[in-house]
């Protein structure tokens, strides 16, 4: 049996798409944790940012030698850099076998047949009209994981300013109702309790194709399968969460009481810029219709800093929402030109050192936020499902809230993939420590 590496970067759709690779290459290949060791390594890229793109031209860079050594190794260079850059990475890493974008990683097989009959390299990343994701039913050995990831489409139509996504990953997609739900129950079969849909705008599911259901229907459906304890999705548009969608917070059991939705940034000026196409007070609005609906959830966001033409009263605006919202979590970046972007065509970048200022005052409202609102879980039990041990102490187990929330706590063994009841005890910045009450 030949070996293969991969290695992912970015979003959890590429984390999803390696998965699948991994499927199609099995009965061939059989996965191995160090490149040396590999006959074929996959490098699953992410264009998002500017640093992530940078990652893989390091680390594939550094492969040179391993080729050298042993001519017959397989490259490829997968995911949304390959798709942005094309035939320019043959340019600059001639080592590299395969470039496939993230619609040809689903045809990994063809394209590795042509390498070896030595029609290579093979640069696919033609975007197909029809394309229609396979339906690749995952096979679950080993260690088997409790919780899995299904990616329910691909693309997206909304063209944010700052954001590379429409051109690396193509228009909106939805993948069948029935597709989805035969992929979640295989997964439970095997002993999955909880899955993630995912895409780039879940809340879009469905609208552009005839006969399918909302995403709150399909949200319904995936929840009602047996077995199935939990359900998670992500990522959400702010303009298209709608009331059918906020009351399966309330209303679905299955359905877990935290919400991933990206603000960008609190300055109306400043996201009719980034073309969101909704205002800080309609997210606001949407937020407290949420609370109302289910008081509970949690929510996440992301948050853009330094977009062209931000001034110092627009960045105090995000500051401003990051206080009235009063997030669990936020991912924050300083904003970077992306190729194709419109907005790197703006003139009024900030400068450097003013994002890396800006970044590091909401890194600093954030974590008194985040810190308080870890705080407020002490003394409180939770409802825990339990991945496994925690990779920070091997004697501890460690699982999350319905919240999402890190928990860490001791207990007996053979807990894994259980739903137990936790009192927190104690908390950090990334994760609670508590007691186990008792297993259900
Ligand atoms: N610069 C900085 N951050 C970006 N993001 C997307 N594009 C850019 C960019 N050009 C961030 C957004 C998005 C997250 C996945 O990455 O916050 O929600
Ligand atoms: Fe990265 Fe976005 Fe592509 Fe995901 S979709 S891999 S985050 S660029």
């Amino acid at each position: 049996m030949k070996r293969v590496f991969i290695r992912t970067f970015g979003c959890q759709m590429n984390e999803y798409d390696s998965e699948r690779m991994l499927t199609l290459l099995k009965g061939e290949y059989i996965p191995c944790a160090e490149p040396k060791e590999a006959d074929l390594i996959l490098v699953n890229t992410c264009s998002v940012r500017k640093k992530a793109e940078e990652k893989v031209y390091g680390l594939v860079g550094r492969l040179k030698h391993l080729k050298k050594q042993r001519p017959e190794l397989i490259i490829g260079v997968c995911g949304c850099v390959a798709q942005q850059e094309g035939e320019k990475i043959l340019k600059r890493l001639p080592h590299v076998d395969l470039v496939l974008g993230p619609q040809a990683v689903y045809r990994l097989r063809e394209a590795l047949e042509k390498v070896r009959a030595g029609e290579g390299p093979v640069v696919d990343t033609e975007f197909r009209k029809d394309f229609r994701q396979p339906l690749i039913l995952p096979e679950l050995d080993g260690d088997r994981p409790v919780k899995a990831f299904v990616t329910i489409m691909q693309g997206c139509d909304n063209f944010c300013a700052y954001c590379v996504v429409p051109y690396t990953r193509g228009r909106e997609i939805s993948r069948p109702p029935e597709d989805i739900l035969a992929e979640v129950e295989c997964l439970v079969r095997q002993g999955v309790r909880e899955v993630t849909l995912l895409g780039q705008n879940v809340n879009s599911y469905g609208r552009k194709e005839k006969g399918f259901p909302s995403f709150a229907e399909l949200l319904r459906e995936v929840a009602a399968i047996p077995g199935l304890w939990r359900v998670r999705f992500t990522t959400s548009h702010p303009k298209d969460l709608d009331e059918d969608l906020m009351r399966c917070f309330a209303e679905v059991p299955e359905v877990c009481e935290h919400l991933h939705l990206p603000v960008q940034a609190g300055s109306d000026r400043v996201l009719k810029r980034m073309h969101r196409r909704y205002t800080k007070e309609e997210y606001l609005a949407k937020v407290r219709r949420l609370r109302e609906i289910c008081p509970e959830i949690a929510l996440t966001t992301d948050i853009i800093v330094g977009f062209p033409g931000e001034t110092e009263e627009d960045f105090a605006e995000t500051l401003r929402l990051l206080e009235e919202v009063r997030f669990d979590e936020i991912f924050s970046f300083k904003y970077s030109d992306r190729p194709l972007a419109r907005s790197t065509q703006f003139e009024d970048k900030v400068p450097e050192e003013e994002k890396a200022r800006r970044l590091s005052l909401v890194h600093q409202v954030q974590e008194r936020i985040t810190r308080e609102t870890n705080e407020s879980y002490l003394g409180r039990e939770v409802e825990v499902l339990v991945e496994g041990k925690s990779p920070g102490n091997p004697s501890l187990w460690t699982g999350r809230t319905r919240t999402n929330h890190v928990v860490n706590f001791s207990g007996p063994e053979d807990l894994k993939g259980k739903l137990v009841h936790v009192l927190i005890e104690g908390c950090g910045q990334h994760s609670l420590r508590g007691r186990m009450l008792d297993s259900q």
